[in-house]
């Protein structure tokens, strides 16, 4: 079984490291254009996962969550899933998800994960889910269109803020990713 849990500040050096030191980092670092031997610092990290996302004082910003796999009787940490909402219109959140090493994944967690997080944030109120997945990252398209989002479009103007409109390529490199889309209204509890 899957579940959510907050993560915490003690939490963020570990989820730095499943993300860019983890047995599927090499691969994923190339696809997101950073060198092999110089993916970035814990301190770059800090920058985009700034402390809010692992406190409870702004989650209208955002929020962190460890996956955790219970199983056997045992539970352990097995991944990361967050949302951030600061550079997109009212009732939309990106998502952003990654487990600890490839040992985790194709077993259907992630997927779970991503369901139990879009589940969260449409009961509260959400109307609209992003996600951006590099177009070479196959793994994650199968996955996250398992969730339920679909591919679209990308017209900037009808997702970002006003303020945003300058910064809204992806983490892939320009027409690196693929913009898919969940949308409330398709959403079955
Ligand atoms: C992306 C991620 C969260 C997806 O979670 P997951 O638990 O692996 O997803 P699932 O097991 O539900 O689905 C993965 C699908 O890809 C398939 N798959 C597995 N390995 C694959 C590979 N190397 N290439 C292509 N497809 C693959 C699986 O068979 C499965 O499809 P299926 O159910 O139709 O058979 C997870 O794979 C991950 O953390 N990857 C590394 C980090 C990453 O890429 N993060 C995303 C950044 S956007």
């Amino acid at each position: 079984m899957i579940y959510l849990k907050k993560a915490e500040l003690q939490d963020r050096k570990k989820v730095y490291d499943w993300l860019y030191h983890s047995d599927f980092s090499p691969e994923l670092n190339k696809m997101q254009g950073y060198p092999p031997d110089r993916p970035p610092g814990f301190d770059e990290f800090k920058e985009d996962y700034e402390d809010f996302y692992f406190e409870d004082f702004s989650p209208e910003k955002g929020r962190a969550y460890l996956i955790v796999l219970k199983k056997d009787g045992t539970k352990e940490n097995i991944g990361f899933i967050s949302y951030t909402a600061i550079h997109l219109k009212k009732g939309m959140a990106e998502i952003d998800i990654w487990l600890k090493s490839l040992k985790y994944t194709g077993k259907g967690y992630g997927t779970v994960a991503v369901k139990l997080l879009s589940h969260k944030l449409f009961n509260e109120g959400l109307h609209t889910l992003i996600i951006r997945p590099c177009l070479k990252n196959t793994r994650a398209i199968r996955s996250y269109k398992k969730s339920g989002f679909q591919e679209e479009p990308f017209i900037p103007e009808n997702y970002f803020k006003t303020e945003y409109m300058d910064d809204t390529e992806g983490d892939c490199g320009p027409g690196g990713d693929l913009f898919l889309v969940k949308k409330a209204i398709n959403f079955r509890h």
